[in-house]
């Protein structure tokens, strides 16, 4: 059983909750994830790791109520535990095992949309730890949906925060401010790592691409096992089709067919579209 140490509501329909799990504490890397089950009939749900304490032996998971499963999981409360937590999986982002003299000498921008900024925060802070400053650029709809702002701002060098409606900060998009930082600041970027939403990824790689900044993206498709053998968590990349659970999280976004993505997300959320997704495994 893995016990649940905090569980906090961050905002309406989000949720963090820190839980024992000391020997994936031990273990994880930033990108990784954690595949989360309340009971022995629960969903097994794919989670991106927030943060992780190697002493207390705790990861922080966040959540978003988006069905049945997630909204019985906001009902845990301190105290409670999971059957499973099984992790870490995927693999870690490529900062982590790339030569650190050459991530140094990089100049990053994040861009963490909405729910998506939970996984932003763990690389940024890797960064940080290993001397590397980065800018980050945060957007939500409206400033009540805004999460995890003080932990970003301790550890990102430049945080940019801005919401669609315009009720905190910049008014606008993410792709906005990215414009803005690179047409008009002029400032310049070797690398951009986008998490959010589909959409939002989609559109920033299409700027970046036209920007010529490589970017990344994670993926958080439907999951089942999570070990490359089910299928569910399919995706095109560069016309090759690989898992999500274990070629990725992460992937180029310049080759990722986000319109493919999006239309198996939708067709999942019907269980007509799961049993025609069944049929063309
Ligand atoms: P949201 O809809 O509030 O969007 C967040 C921000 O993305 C917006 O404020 C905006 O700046 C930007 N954005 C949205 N549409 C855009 C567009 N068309 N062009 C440019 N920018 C755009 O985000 P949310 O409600 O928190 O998102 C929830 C979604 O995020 C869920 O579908 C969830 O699956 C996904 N999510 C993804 C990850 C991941 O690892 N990729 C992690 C957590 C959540
Ligand atoms: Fe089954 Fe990835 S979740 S193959």
């Amino acid at each position: 059983m893995y016990k649940i140490l905090k569980a906090e509501k961050l905002a309406d329909k989000i949720y963090l909750m820190d839980v024992e799990a000391s020997r994936i504490a031990k273990a994880c890397q930033p990108g990784e994830f954690v595949i989360v089950r309340m009971d022995e009939r629960g969903e097994r749900i794919p989670l991106t790791i927030c943060d992780y304490d190697r002493e207390k032996g705790t990861v922080t998971i966040v959540f978003q109520i988006v069905g049945a499963s997630t909204e019985r999981m906001a009902g845990l409360k301190t105290g409670d535990s999971f059957i499973d937590v099984v992790g870490p999986l995927g693999n870690p982002s490529e900062f982590v095992h790339d030569n650190l003299e050459e991530v140094k000498n990089r100049k990053y921008l994040f861009v963490a949309g909405g729910v998506g900024t939970a996984p932003v925060y763990p690389q940024v802070k890797w960064l940080k730890e290993h001397g590397v400053s980065v800018d980050v650029i945060m957007g939500s709809k409206t400033k009540d949906l805004l999460i995890l702002e003080d932990e970003m701002r301790t550890v990102a060098g430049n945080l940019y925060v801005t919401t669609d409606d315009g009720s905190y900060e910049r008014k606008g998009m993410v792709t906005e401010v990215i414009k803005d930082l690179v047409v008009n600041q002029g400032k310049k970027y070797d690398v951009c790592v986008a998490i959010g939403p589909m959409i939002m990824m989609k559109f920033t790689c299409l700027m970046t691409k036209e920007l010529g900044i490589p970017t990344i993206v994670s993926l958080n498709p439907v999951m089942v096992d999570g070990t490359g053998m089910c299928g569910a968590c399919r995706v095109s990349v560069g016309g090759e089709v690989k898992f999500a659970c274990v070629d990725g999280p992460e992937f180029d976004g310049h080759l990722v067919n986000f319109d493919e993505a999006m239309k198996r997300q939708q067709m999942y959320k019907t269980e007509e579209g799961r049993a025609l997704l069944r049929l063309h495994e």
